[in-house]
């Protein structure tokens, strides 16, 4: 198995994903797997952006209605649709058979939702080029549209109206998890598509904000419901077949385990991904349990959880030191890397954090390639980490 090497966390920076997206680069070893397009998953957009567009609704200059201008000009969503006729996937299309990217469905599912929408309900004037619009986002807008701008109309009106209420996290991240975790394995094997993963905060903070955020809301917090989300949107995905169970099994059970060790509340039960045989039952049951634990991790957050979740996964060298499958281990190390990454940017600001910091970037170093990894010695340096964070957790 080839394992790509992972960025530096300063090349990983301002936040995210490539770090994980490149963990298991696919290898031709696998083929293709699944020709099954996941375009039901996708959200159902119905109508275009245009119509929000005008300068007195989203597309004004004023702060309150900036929202059609920051996407137009700063969101790559806006650019999605182009991205299909680029260089790239033209390469892309030809390894996959695909004669245009920019009108085939295994493409425009989540490059250009619009194209993917019967013609009767798409707006008139509104093009699948538009990329991931509002509407992607925001659910399909015939409910609210033409009361949402009324000043009596509160948000709950618009979304019992049917308007994806975007600022619960729980709601949120099944939203952005639809394009940005599960995808064909023959994109990815064939055609050499980015893996993807989901990860609710640091995408959430690389996507330029048209919105307020609520007072006070933790990153920790979106870091959570997110990965939360991610494992049951993984554990639907093998339980029917979309998924390259190769690569995926190893990062769907280094997820389970994450999410294990870091529950805040209380002991999880039956995740399933501790066994040899994963079974459709287990990965039944761990969508179940994932669903839950998204739901509670967006209904109760309080800062103590961020320090309790940190302080429980920096505990856990023992993990590695135990006899595990080397894949195995090396697809945990990663997951928990970017949790503390993440983690430590929701803490307040310390003297004391560089220096724990720092002692992250040595994890992150070790975590980089998946065939040289070390787990013993990444169960010592995870102990100096957890001794560096120990001040910073009082
Ligand atoms: C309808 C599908 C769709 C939905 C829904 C969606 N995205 Fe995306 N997103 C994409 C596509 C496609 C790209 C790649 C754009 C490109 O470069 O062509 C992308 C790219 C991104 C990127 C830049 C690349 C990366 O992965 O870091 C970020 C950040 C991002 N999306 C965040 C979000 C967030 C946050 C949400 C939910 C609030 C969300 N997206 C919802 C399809 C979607
Ligand atoms: C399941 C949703 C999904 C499908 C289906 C999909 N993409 Fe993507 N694509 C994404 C997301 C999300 C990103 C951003 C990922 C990232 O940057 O890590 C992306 C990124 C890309 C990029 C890289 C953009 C960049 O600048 O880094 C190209 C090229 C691309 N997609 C082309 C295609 C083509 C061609 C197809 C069809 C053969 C396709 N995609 C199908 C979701 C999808
Ligand atoms: C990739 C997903 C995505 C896309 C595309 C998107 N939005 Fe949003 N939008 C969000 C999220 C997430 C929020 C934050 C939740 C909230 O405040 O409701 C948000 C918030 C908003 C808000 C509330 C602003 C506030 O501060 O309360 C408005 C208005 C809005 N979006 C309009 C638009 C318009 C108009 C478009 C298209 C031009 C658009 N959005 C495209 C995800 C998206």
């Amino acid at each position: 198995m080839i394992g790509e090497k992972l960025t530096s966390r300063s090349n990983w920076h301002p936040l995210g994903r490539r770090l994980l997206v490149i963990a298991l680069m696919a290898s031709e070893m696998f083929g293709a797997t699944n020709g099954d397009s996941l375009a039901s998953k996708c959200v159902n957009p119905v109508y275009g952006a245009l119509t929000c567009s005008t300068s007195s609704c989203h597309g004004g200059a004023a702060e309150k209605s900036r929202q059609h201008v920051i996407w137009s000009q700063r969101d790559v969503h806006s650019r999605s649709f182009a991205t299909l006729g680029t260089a790239r996937s033209a390469r892309m299309a030809e390894a996959l058979g695909i004669k245009d990217p920019l009108t085939d469905q295994r493409c425009t599912t989540c490059h250009a939702p619009i194209a993917t929408v019967e013609t009767g309900l798409v707006m008139p004037g509104a093009k699948a080029s538009e990329g991931v619009s509002c509407v992607s986002c925001h659910g399909p807008l015939e409910g609210w549209l033409r009361n949402h701008t009324r000043p009596d109309y509160t948000h709950a009106d618009r979304v019992a109206a049917g308007m994806r209420d975007l600022r619960d996290l729980n709601a949120r991240a099944n939203a952005c998890v639809a394009c940005h975790q599960n995808i064909d394995p023959a994109l990815v094997n064939v055609g050499r598509h980015p893996a993807l993963t989901f990860e609710l905060d640091g995408q959430t903070q690389e996507q330029p904000k048209h919105w307020r955020e609520p007072e006070g809301r933790s990153g920790a917090q979106a870091w959570f419901v997110g990965q939360a989300v991610a494992w049951r949107e993984m554990s639907w995905g093998l339980r029917n077949g979309h998924l390259d169970t190769q690569r995926e099994l190893p990062r769907w059970r280094a997820l389970g385990w994450l999410i294990h060790r870091a529950e805040f509340d209380r002991k999880p039960d039956g995740f399933g991904w501790e066994f040899q045989e994963v079974t459709p039952t287990h990965l039944a049951l761990a969508e179940e349990n994932a669903r839950q634990l998204a739901r509670r991790g967006a209904d109760t957050w309080t800062p103590e959880n961020t320090i309790r979740v940190l302080a429980k996964l920096a505990n856990t060298s023992a993990d590695f030191r135990a006899a595990s499958p080397s894949l195995l281990q090396a697809s945990r190390a990663e997951r928990l890397v970017l949790a503390f990454d993440r983690l430590l940017a929701a803490l307040p600001p310390d003297p004391r954090k560089p220096e724990a910091s720092s002692q992250l970037d040595r994890l992150f170093r070790l975590a980089q390639s998946i065939p040289d990894f070390s787990p013993s010695d990444f169960a010592r340096e995870l102990d100096i980490f957890a001794q560096k964070l120990k001040p910073l957790l009082n």
